[in-house]
This record gives C-alpha cells, sequence and structure tokens, in this order.
C-alpha cells in the first residue's frame, strides 16, 4: 500500500480514495462470451489482414488490417494523418465497402474538400462531423460500416465521463467504447491521433496498451517524405516501414524510396559520401555532406543536420588521431540529403569519408558506397545486414563498396555482380583506398601506396 497524493491522471491533489477490493478472493460464475474450443476449432480466419489497397501500410502492417482490430495512427500536426486515412478510406470505398469517416477535427465540407483534391470521393464512403461519443455510435449504427475512421480520438468526448476532451480519461474511455465496438462487431478501427514534438500529450502514448496496432507517422515539414512505421503490431512484424509523398494532390505511396536521400550529380563532388542504411528492414541509400571551412572566430562551429553531434565529435577525434586529420580549428557542417536521419553507428564511415573529402577537397570516386561503423581506434566495425545493404548498392549499379573486415555474416546466394566489394580494416586505409587524401593531411600507413 503506498499513498498517493496526487492523481496521476487529472494532476489533482488529494483526489485519490482508496478503493477496497474485498471479495475478490471468491467469485462467482459468470456469463461467459462464447464457449472455450479445442485450439483446433478455433476459426483462424478471424484474425487473417485484408489489404487496405495502400500498399506501404499494408507492408508496415504485415499485409492489411483484421478484422476487429483498431489502430491508432499517431503523429504530429499536419505530418498528413487525415490525408493517408482518407485514402485508405477511399480505397475501401472503391471495393465496394461502407465506410464512415468520423471527423471532429474539421467540418464536413472541409474533408471533402480534401477528398476533391485527392480524388477520394466515392459513393460509399459517409462522412460525420461529430465530436460526441454516443453520436458516433449512432452513426455506426445507421451506416453499418465495414470500416470506421475516427478522426482524431482527442476531439471526441463521452458525456457520461469528467473531464474535457483530449484529457487522458476521456481519451482513454473513448478509446475503450471503440475497441469494444470494434471487436462486437469485427469492424476494422482506425484512430488517429495526435501527439507533439516530445511525444507526450494526453494520447497516443496512454493507449498504446489498448489499441491492437500503434503507427507512427514522421516527416519534416520543410520536406515532403512521409516514414510510417509500426511502434506495436499484435498481428505482424513492427520493423517495416513504409514511405509516402505528401503532395497537393494527396499522398502517393514511393515503393522504391532509395535514391530519395542521396542527390545524383553528374561529376564526384568533394565532401559528399553514400552509404546504406536501414530503415526497419529495408535498405535505403543515403548521402551524407561535409563542409569544412576555416572558422572565422576563436570557437569553431560544429553543426549536424540528420545526424548525430555526438557520433559527429568522436569521428573528429578519431580522423584528428588516428589519420592524422588536424581539423580543430575549422568550422565542420555535416548532414543527409532530403530530410534522412542517420541514427547510430552504421553511417560513421560515411560520415568520416565526406568530412575527410571535404577537408583535402578530394571527391570521393563515383559510384562508391561506403558502409561500416568506426571503433576510437580507427577499426572499422561490421554493421548489421551487410549483405542486404550490399545487395541494394549492386541493384542500384554501384560499382564498388568499402566495408568493414571480418563478416560474422554469412554471403547469400544473391547477385553482386558488378560491385567490386573491398573490405578495409580501418578508417586510414579506406580513406587512403578512397585516395581521399590531400598534401599531408593524411597520414597513409607505410603498407599502402596511392594508386
Ligand atoms: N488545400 C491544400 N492544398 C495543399 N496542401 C494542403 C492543403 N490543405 C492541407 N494541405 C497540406 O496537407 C498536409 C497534411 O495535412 P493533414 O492530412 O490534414 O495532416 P494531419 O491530419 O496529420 O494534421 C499538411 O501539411 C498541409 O500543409
Ligand atoms: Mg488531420
Amino acid at each position: 500500500m503506498k499513498w498517493v497524493g496526487r492523481c496521476g491522471e487529472c494532476q489533482t491533489w488529494a483526489a485519490v480514495d482508496e478503493v477496497g477490493v474485498a471479495g475478490a478472493a471468491s467469485v462467482a460464475p459468470g456469463q461467459v462470451s462464447s464457449p472455450a474450443l479445442p485450439i483446433a476449432a478455433v476459426d483462424a480466419d478471424a484474425a487473417t489482414t485484408h489489404a487496405t489497397g495502400v500498399d506501404e501500410l499494408d507492408r508496415v502492417l504485415g499485409g492489411g488490417i483484421v478484422p476487429g482490430a483498431v489502430l491508432l495512427l499517431a503523429g504530429e500536426p499536419g505530418v498528413g494523418k487525415s490525408t493517408l486515412l482518407l485514402e485508405v478510406a477511399a480505397q475501401a470505398g472503391r471495393r465496394g465497402q461502407q465506410v464512415l469517416y468520423v471527423s471532429g477535427e474539421e467540418s464536413a465540407s472541409q474533408v471533402r474538400m480534401r477528398a476533391a483534391r485527392t480524388g477520394a470521393i466515392e459513393d460509399t464512403l459517409y462522412l460525420a462531423a461529430e465530436v460526441d461519443l454516443a453520436a458516433v455510435v449512432a452513426h455506426v449504427d445507421a451506416v453499418k460500416p465495414d470500416l470506421l475512421v475516427v478522426d482524431s480520438i482527442q476531439t471526441v468526448a463521452s458525456r457520461d465521463i469528467d473531464g474535457l476532451a483530449g484529457g487522458v480519461t476521456q481519451v482513454r474511455a473513448v478509446t475503450a467504447a471503440l475497441v469494444r465496438i470494434a471487436k462486437e462487431r469485427s469492424l476494422p478501427t482506425l484512430l488517429i491521433g495526435h501527439v507533439t514534438k516530445d511525444g507526450s500529450i494526453a494520447g497516443p502514448r496512454a493507449l498504446e496498451h489498448i489499441v491492437d496496432v500503434v503507427l507512427q507517422f514522421e516527416g519534416e515539414r520543410s520536406s515532403r517524405l512521409r516514414l510510417l512505421r509500426a511502434v506495436k503490431n499484435r498481428f505482424g512484424p513492427v520493423d517495416e516501414i513504409g514511405c509516402f509523398d505528401l503532395s497537393d494532390e494527396g499522398i502517393v505511396e514511393v515503393s522504391d524510396p532509395t535514391g530519395l536521400f542521396v542527390s545524383r550529380h553528374p561529376e564526384p563532388i568533394s565532401g559528399t559520401c553514400v552509404t546504406v542504411t536501414l530503415e526497419g528492414r529495408r535498405p535505403l541509400l543515403a548521402e551524407v555532406q561535409s563542409l569544412v571551412t576555416a572558422a572565422g572566430n576563436p570557437n569553431p562551429r560544429r553543426a549536424v543536420s540528420g545526424l548525430e553531434s555526438s557520433r559527429l565529435a568522436m569521428l573528429l577525434a578519431v580522423l584528428d588521431r588516428r589519420a592524422g586529420l588536424k581539423l580543430g580549428p575549422h568550422d565542420i557542417y555535416a548532414s543527409t540529403v532530403g530530410g534522412a536521419t542517420l541514427r547510430g553507428p552504421s553511417a560513421d564511415l560515411a560520415v568520416a569519408v565526406a568530412i575527410a573529402s571535404a577537408a583535402t577537397n578530394v571527391p570521393v570516386p563515383g559510384n562508391t558506397v561506403v558502409i561500416g561503423e568506426v571503433g576510437l581506434a580507427g577499426e572499422l566495425r561490421q554493421v548489421p545486414s551487410i549483405w542486404q545493404r550490399l545487395c541494394e548498392a549492386a541493384r542500384l549499379g554501384f560499382t564498388r563498396a568499402v566495408v568493414p573486415r571480418d563478416h560474422r555474416e554469412r554471403r547469400p546466394q544473391r547477385d553482386l555482380s558488378g560491385l567490386q566489394v573491398v573490405e578495409c580494416p580501418d578508417l586510414f586505409r579506406a580513406l587512403a583506398l578512397l585516395n581521399v587524401v590531400g598534401e599531408g593531411s593524411v597520414r597513409l600507413p607505410d603498407d599502402l601506396r596511392l594508386g
């Protein structure tokens, strides 16, 4: 037993009462909803997925939506949640399904205007602008939909429950009620939930355990690219991502996103380097760009975009101590292309090579990718799914890949034709191999000659 002074939900002081659990030890048998069955007799069809028709969404869901499943699509305002689910609703309508789209955010005519813009006007797609839970249930009774969309869960409230719409108590209660309806009627239900930059605010986080699937929709405001990833999925994997392009005409799937994060130069340019990253299980090309200039003041700048600044600091130290690249008095900028985010160490080599190339003003040879983590001793370390990354590089016509030595993963029987894979033990050998060395700036190991 613990004293709780403040309510965890509404943050009011001295509002928590102790509720007895008397009688918990002796429970009388109650009504069962359906008898227990031998496992082989249970209908497995009820848990099979049905494609939504939006392939990138289906990929993330591991096939599609399960009847009666409740999915929460979380994302920041303006990322494109309404646009995406209106498209899903329209696709279902096109297949002849009855769809009910409940909008608590926008008026029905606003949604209709969006639908006109994105080509989502279908005969069996019903719109209702509603913020009261009981009214939503009445609409469900009237339309008898095969798919329900609620935009957004924060705008719907129940009169039977205290608290403001969007508060944790309301959001939880409304979601729980919609989950019950979804299960009773085998009605697949898609909920939209807002999150703010810090991922908090009443909603998505508090709902994760109530719903079956939680999807996160992400993207920079400055870029049209949107990534969809599963945070929780009761019916499938959580390591796939979906890629979309958000434009005036709505949201378009990008089934081959590779190349989105690289800029194609006719001639190699110094300070740029291409790597292959993994988003979920999907290999994606990514380009790192760097600029190194003499600092105009005693405090040189270190600026990153799409990269981790702690990783940059570490790589600069390694370039300094292990490759003799003295960059102390320089301003250093490093960024990704197209709003990509490279987290973790697997982009280390690309970042280090881009910086060295910027510093020496020697471009990395064209059609080359580099993949690897850089250790503090300057050694190159293996990264996960190296062969998958190399296959993608080969598929896209790259002719040379510089990778760490000592693969723990067995080489698959896949075609890497045209791609020369060069295994390199450490960073300075990699720089030398790529010829990214300037006059006296990168100290070459004795056993290597410039080619
Ligand atoms: N009339 C319009 N023409 C072009 N783009 C629009 C229009 N209205 C909204 N958008 C853009 O569509 C994007 C997605 O909007 P929306 O789907 O409503 O996002 P969310 O539901 O996640 O808040 C927004 O970034 C917005 O800038
Ligand atoms: Mg919206």
